[in-house]
């Protein structure tokens, strides 16, 4: 196996024309394989565990869209990030796309990643549908986030999209592998004309996924990972399972729920895998629900922007705070309010 830089990596990854596929992370490392012509190893940011307690704590930050023209109405969702950095204290942040708005200019991520950076907690990025104009832009945001050490997030080469990655959390004793972190860049808009509307996550991507379940799996004698995904455009399934009168669902729903207006199969591949436990998305502001669709559970999180971002909802702007149990494919999950307090507070096990 050949170690190349990560600058090197850089140069060379966004050119590569065949299938390259990002297996498996090995400890410090995640395994390229170009091809089949070569591999090439990809440092990441810090090794992440579940803590002594088997807890593992997921901030997720949404739809911040971050404007430079109107940095003090942005700042204000950056000083609410900072207070719930100080009190949740989390072992990751995750966040799930919009962190600007439409506008090509790096300074609006570097504003968001600032106070991340300064309480020094690993970070994954996945982008939303106002991340960048052009693709040209988003994937020069994904190259921005790769340059910072606490970043988790290195995107496969290859497959469509600048934040497909695969996190894993070991275990609290040993180095094993107990769950698994996926981030998904759900696209901007509708690839193909007879189809209208946002874009899908590709068979490309899922392709990817199915072969890193895989391997997580097999390396786990056969049996799946408790896995939970990250990105920002709602699966078609988020719309079933609210309109399905038998679904247990905990939150609010002041909006229509705006999902690709195409399938592309990625929840049916996830219950072939057997291995995904929650699926975690952005994008409609004035959702907030929580709701279990056939063992998956799907959430939104809390819109995280403040008055750069709309919010219509009753208890306003926070964050979703997701808390993995070693071993268990259940977990609590709660809303941190910007006005103080907390909210919705669930245990998948009653929903
Ligand atoms: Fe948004």
């Amino acid at each position: 196996m050949k170690e190349i830089s990560r600058r090197h990596f850089l140069a060379t990854g966004g050119l590569l024309t065949g299938a390259v596929i990002l297996a498996p992370t090995e400890g410090l490392y995640a395994t390229v394989r170009a091809s089949g012509l070569s591999e090439m190893s990809l440092s990441r940011g810090p090794i992440l565990h579940f803590n002594k307690n088997g807890k593992f704590k997921i901030m997720q930050i949404t739809d911040m869209h971050y404007i430079l023209s109107r940095a003090e109405e942005s700042n204000l969702g950056i000083t609410d990030i900072s207070n719930y950095m100080d009190i949740e204290e989390p072992d990751l942040i995750m966040m799930t796309g919009d962190v600007v708005y439409t506008n090509m200019d790096i300074r609006g991520l570097e504003a968001v990643l600032a106070p991340i950076i300064s309480h020094g907690i690993p970070f994954a990025f996945t982008w939303g549908n106002h991340d960048g104009n052009d693709l040209v832009f988003r994937a020069k945001l994904q190259e921005r986030v790769e340059q910072e050490s606490l970043n988790e997030g290195y995107t496969a080469r290859g497959i469509p999209g600048y934040s497909n990655f695969a996190l894993p959390i070991l275990s609290s004793i040993g180095n094993k592998e107990a769950a698994i972190i996926y981030g998904f860049d759900s696209n901007k808009d509708s690839s193909l004309p007879q189809i209208k509307g946002r874009g899908w996550i590709t068979r490309e991507q899922i392709k990817w996924y199915e072969q890193t379940s895989v391997y997580y799996t097999k390396k786990n004698e056969g049996v799946p990972l408790p896995s939970y995904s990250f990105f920002h455009i709602p699966l078609p399934e988020f719309k079933f399972a609210y309109e399905d009168m038998w679904t247990h669902r905990i939150g609010n729903r002041f909006e229509n729920i705006e999902t690709p207006l195409i399938n592309s199969g990625l929840f049916l591949s996830m219950l072939e895998h057997k291995d995904m436990v929650g699926i975690f998305c952005g994008h409609d502001h004035d959702n907030d629900f929580i709701v279990n669709y056939d063992g998956i559970k799907l959430a939104y999180g809390q819109v995280t922007g403040r008055k750069t971002a709309y919010c219509h909802m009753p208890d306003g702007y926070g964050t979703r705070i997701i808390i993995l149990d070693e071993g268990q494919r259940e977990f609590n999950t709660y809303i941190r309010l910007s006005k103080g307090g907390t909210t919705l507070h669930v245990n998948t096990v009653e929903i």
